[in-house]
């Protein structure tokens, strides 16, 4: 398994590690197959994402992912924030071997997981934002060729 320089740089150096009190919206998403859990934080002020961090209990790319979604979230406003899919992250990290494209999809959620609980906690609606799962694991059947 061959991983990009990018996915060791975000694994080894993780952005946004932490957690933000009093965030607008938080998403805690797992993947019952593989344990992994994952924890994200979003400041959101006037329908941009201010800030976001995360806590990530899983593997490698699961940490990278995680990393690289909430870079790429940050100064968004909440229409674009629901458009970044686990593409556009393992995009961003010059890719993921197949095997390792569930974590990307832990991270989707993770992001669309702390929107919906800020649209919760709003009494908004964003549109094309759907309910999140608890477990992604349906996911993994379908890992995508590159
Ligand atoms: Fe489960 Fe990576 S092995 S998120």
């Amino acid at each position: 398994m061959q991983y990009s320089e990018k996915v060791m740089d975000h694994f080894m150096n993780p952005r946004n590690v932490g957690e933000i009190k009093d965030a607008s919206g938080v998403g805690t998403v797992g993947n019952a197959k593989c344990g992994d859990i994952m924890k994200v934080y979003l400041k959101i002020e006037n329908g941009v994402v201010e800030d976001a961090k995360f806590k990530t209990f899983g593997c490698g790319a699961a940490v990278a992912t995680s990393s690289m979604a909430t870079e790429l979230i940050k100064g968004k406003t909440i229409e674009e924030a629901v458009k970044i899919t686990n593409k556009a992250v393992m995009e961003a990290l010059d890719g993921l071997p197949p095997v390792k494209v569930h974590c990307s999809c832990l991270a989707e959620e993770a992001l669309h997981a702390a929107l919906w609980d800020y649209a919760q906690k709003n009494g908004i609606v964003i549109e094309g934002l759907k309910e999140p799962k608890e477990d992604i694991g349906d996911h993994e059947e379908v890992p995508e060729e590159d």
